[in-house]
């Protein structure tokens, strides 16, 4: 076997298809959010303006994180030390467990090194213990998700996106008996639309179903507290186990999942992706507890990141660019080509200053490329009027289409 040419053979594949990944190599600015400083190229760094994090509200760069996590550092030191059984289990990461069940309403948190682990760990072990058990997935779930369900080894029953009628079709005519689990997310971050989690949850009733809710890209930006929509719809009572990250709104990173305290306990003693790693670091646990707490107190920064995403949107919608119809703070461009997509890229980072990633299969399906956009609170109306004029300029310059 010619073990290179096949790994060849598969790069050369995607730069075939345009989808060729490339990253780019940043340093953020803290304090000046979202402004940063890019290596690409070889007389950088040069300034840019971030329009594509996931820490959207800043709170990566907020004080009081960045001194908790100075705080713990000079406390504790850098790492946990070990698995969460056996040396890794901190006082930070019981309080924060703490504070994340207070902050969805549910008897009990676990903790995970990334949304992605708890989205797995949780999934396939949950689908493992209950013998036949079906799980209901939205066709758009997060790859995360998808692993999680393929991994517990269980019957998969994929309903069409938001789909209720389908959703309920696949329900009624599955084994009565069978254990059931209803898997979707509540923001759904490409598109930037909203599950019906009230109806879901309504069928997960009749059909005696349990729910399993990823707010991923809720928690820390919607309802009162940070709660994500499950707290803005009043609703989390009705879910059985709602997960989130610690990566993006709340600035830091790890995941976790907020439920009653019986599934806790399984998932603390049956998942291998939870007990087998050591766990996150204290410094993390710190910061992201200051994250969550400050989040729970201060509507600011929710306000002024729909303030952004709105002007944003409209900007956009008034200049004729293919803003898709988002209901969130996503804010999606179709292109509808990975070549184009990576092109207006680009030009945007070289000339512009403007870094925003393209989206590009398998994030999204084929032919439905995308620039997407996350304008934070700092995002101001001048650095919107900018971006829209370069994107105009692109626009004509590759002769693409504008609505009338
Ligand atoms: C919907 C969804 N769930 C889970 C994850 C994984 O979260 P994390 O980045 O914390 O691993 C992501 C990450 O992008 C996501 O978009």
């Amino acid at each position: 076997m010619d073990y290179q040419r096949v790994f060849n053979q598969a790069i050369d594949r995607l730069h075939a298809e345009g989808r060729y990944r490339v990253f780019i190599d940043i340093l953020r600015n803290k304090g000046s959010f979202p402004n940063a400083r890019c290596f690409a190229g070889h007389n950088g760094p040069k300034p840019i303006t971030v329009w594509c994090s996931n820490d959207y509200l800043a709170m990566g760069q907020h004080p009081a994180v960045v001194t908790a996590m100075e705080d713990a550092l000079h406390d504790v030191g850098a790492g946990s030390g070990g698995t969460r059984n056996i040396g890794g289990n901190t006082h930070y990461h019981i309080e924060l467990e703490g504070e994340l069940a207070d902050l969805h309403g549910k008897q009990a948190a676990l903790l995970f090194t990334s949304g992605y682990v708890s989205n797995d760990a949780t999934l396939s072990t949950l689908a493992k213990i209950l013998p036949g058990c079906i799980i209901f997935s939205d066709e758009l779930n997060h790859a995360s998700m998808i692993a999680g369900i393929r991994n517990s080894g269980c019957e998969k029953q994929v309903f069409r996106h938001n789909d209720l009628a389908h959703l309920e079709e696949l329900l009624a005519a599955a084994n009565p008996d069978a254990p059931k689990l209803i898997a979707f997310e509540s923001v759904y971050s490409m598109d930037g639309d909203v599950a019906p989690i009230e109806a879901i949850c309504d069928l997960s009733d009749k059909y005696n179903a349990l729910t399993y809710i990823d707010e991923v890209h809720a928690v820390g930006m919607y309802g009162a507290r940070g709660g994500g929509i499950s707290e803005r719809d009043a609703v989390a009572d009705r879910v059985n186990i709602i997960e989130g990250t610690l990566g993006k709104a709340f600035g830091v990173m790890g995941g976790y999942i907020a439920t009653d305290q019986t599934i806790v306990d399984v998932i603390r003693s049956y998942a291998p992706g939870f007990i087998f790693t050591t766990s996150l670091s204290p410094v993390l646990v710190a910061g992201a507890l200051a994250s969550v707490r400050h989040l729970k107190a201060s509507s600011a920064e929710r306000d002024g990141q729909q303030a952004a995403a709105t002007r944003l949107k409209t900007m956009f919608a008034d200049a004729g660019l293919p803003v898709m119809p988002s209901t969130t703070h996503i804010v999606p461009l179709m292109i509808g080509d990975p070549v184009k997509a990576k092109r207006i890229s680009d030009i945007l980072l070289a000339e512009y200053g403007v870094y925003v990633q393209p989206i590009n299969y398998p994030t999204v399906p084929r032919g439905t490329e995308r620039l997407r956009f996350t304008p934070g609170p700092a995002h101001d109306e001048s650095m919107m009027r900018e971006l829209t004029n370069a994107l105009l300029e692109i626009w004509d310059r590759m002769e693409l289409r504008l609505a009338a």
